[in-house]
């Protein structure tokens, strides 16, 4: 778990109305609860699919990804102006401490989640800050996405926040998948 990496080559997969099925743009939009002015980071950002729904709105979307390919994908198909795409490892990211309000990922904690990452994102986030990740669970019988083994349990990811000093708000389990919200304390 957190070491596969989604292929390049396969990045027109993550392009199509059928991913809403998994996670849909309202339920991602009212879990991340946003009033227009916020800097959000989308860790995984991929093809930016997800980043353009919570763009229209945040104030500023920081599209995180470690594969450069990816980035040249979502830049042909047209980034918005409040976006900026950073090429960068969800362990080591290029911001100040509490420096965004939000962060959220779609379908990609199962390969960022390491300690070292949460403990980034924690830092990252400013107090009272808001985390929201939608994933394949650990605990779906495997007919669609990752491998189930490659994936992360609601029980696992209960403990991983909770050692991370994040704050478990909600977490809500699906036949497949999981979504849940996280906050940094401090307000
Ligand atoms: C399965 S794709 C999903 C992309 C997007 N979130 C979506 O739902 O369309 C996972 C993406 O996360 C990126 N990724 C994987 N591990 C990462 C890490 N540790 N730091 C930053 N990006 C990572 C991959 O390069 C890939 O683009």
């Amino acid at each position: 778990m957190g070491h596969h990496t989604f292929d390049a080559a396969k990045a027109d997969r993550l392009e199509g109305p059928e991913r809403y099925r998994r996670v849909s743009a309202e339920e991602l939009l009212g879990a991340l609860s946003l009033d227009g002015t916020e800097t959000v980071i989308d860790v995984g950002s991929g093809t930016g699919f997800y980043t353009d729904d919570v763009a229209v709105a945040a104030g500023r979307v920081l599209a995180v990804d470690v594969q450069p390919a990816m980035h040249a994908f979502y830049s042909e198909k047209g980034i918005p102006d409040n976006v900026s795409p950073v090429t960068a490892v969800a362990d080591a990211l290029p911001l100040t401490d509490g420096s965004v309000e939000a962060a959220f990922s779609t379908m990609t904690y199962h390969e960022f989640a390491t300690a070292g990452a949460l403990a980034e994102l924690a830092r990252v986030l400013a107090p009272g800050g808001r985390l929201v990740a939608a994933d394949w669970s650990g605990d779906g019988a495997g007919d669609a996405g990752p491998p189930v083994a490659e994936r992360y349990t609601p029980a696992e990811v209960r403990d991983q926040l909770s050692e991370a000093g994040l704050t478990l708000e909600r977490l809500e389990e699906r036949p497949e998948t999981f979504l849940f919200v996280a906050t940094v304390p401090g307000v």
